[in-house]
């Protein structure tokens, strides 16, 4: 911290960061490690504290400026307090990156029309709405520096056809969308806003990936394999940073090379 008790490392807030015993660290995790690499002070967060204070561990066990917060991105007055609290603690907010998602019956997927009213608005709660919360949040911030990165992970699927998976191709698309309305509406105050669509990724949500998804992905893709979460935190790592200065409002693929939809 400055005499003025502002932080000197810039603060980057992830959703969606929690970390589960015997579980393979997801996107959240991967994008704390690439940001507190890149020199970022990192507030992983989840719904749940717990799994939110392991992957900070992790990554403060490794000599990186990490902290946890539980914050349930549908609850937009938590978020608001929540995101005020970080600013206020450090001084600033530099990003807000959101990675908190929901998908019901994964592996199990279900036809569309057996999913209720109730579970899409679920879904649509996490991983639209919960985006729609930080954002509002975290931009007075971001508004208040002149400066910063809104940062959203969309999907493949958010431009290819997702049997069985309507809801969240839709969240997605909607995302990707918000990502270049955003930043049309922010870049003239200086702030960037991006999105990763990553393909599928080694995290818990693809540990029990059936085989023959498993099978069909690694073919789509023209590297023959899923990607490490790294891979895709490394590109929100350079989107954030100076040498993106002229990157906004896109969306990018990040897949391996698609090779077709599913
Ligand atoms: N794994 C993949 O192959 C893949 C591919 C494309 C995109 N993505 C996207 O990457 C992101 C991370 O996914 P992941 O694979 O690491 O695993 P994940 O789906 O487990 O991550 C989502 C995180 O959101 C959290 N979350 C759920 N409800 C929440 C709430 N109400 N408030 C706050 N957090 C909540 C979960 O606890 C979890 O930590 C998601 O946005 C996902 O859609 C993943």
């Amino acid at each position: 911290m400055s005499n003025d008790g502002v932080e000197q490392k810039k603060v980057a807030l992830i959703t969606g960061a929690g970390w589960w015993p015997d579980q393979s660290p997801g996107l959240g995790w991967a994008l704390g490690a690439e940001l507190a690499e890149a020199g970022y002070r990192v507030v992983l967060s989840d719904r749940e504290l717990e799994p939110a204070e392991r992957a900070a561990s992790d990554l403060m066990a490794k000599g990186f400026t990490a902290e946890a917060a539980a914050i349930d991105v549908t609850d937009d007055g938590a978020v608001a307090s929540a995101v005020d609290a970080v600013s206020a603690r450090h001084g600033r907010l530099d990003a807000a990156v959101n990675a908190a998602a929901l998908t019901l019956h994964r592996w199990g997927l279900k036809p569309f029309h057996e999913i209720s009213a109730e579970q899409c608005q679920q879904e649509m709660a996490v991983t639209l709405d919960g985006a729609l919360n930080i954002s509002r949040a975290a931009i007075p911030h971001l508004l208040a520096r002149g400066s910063g990165n809104l940062i959203f992970v969309a999907s493949v699927l958010a431009d290819e056809p997702a049997p069985r998976q309507a809801i969240y191709g839709l969240c997605k698309a909607a995302l990707k969308s918000l990502t270049a309305s955003l930043a049309a509406e922010l870049g003239p105050q200086g702030i960037r806003v991006n999105a990763v669509s990553p393909g599928v990724m080694k995290t818990r949500v693809t540990d029990k990936m059936p085989p023959k998804y498993m099978d069909l992905f690694i073919a789509r893709s023209a590297l023959r394999r899923i990607s490490e979460p790294r891979e895709i935190a490394a590109v929100v790592r350079f989107l954030v940073s100076e040498q993106a200065s002229y990157v906004n409002g896109q969306t990018i693929k990040v897949d391996g090379g698609g090779v077709g939809a599913m």
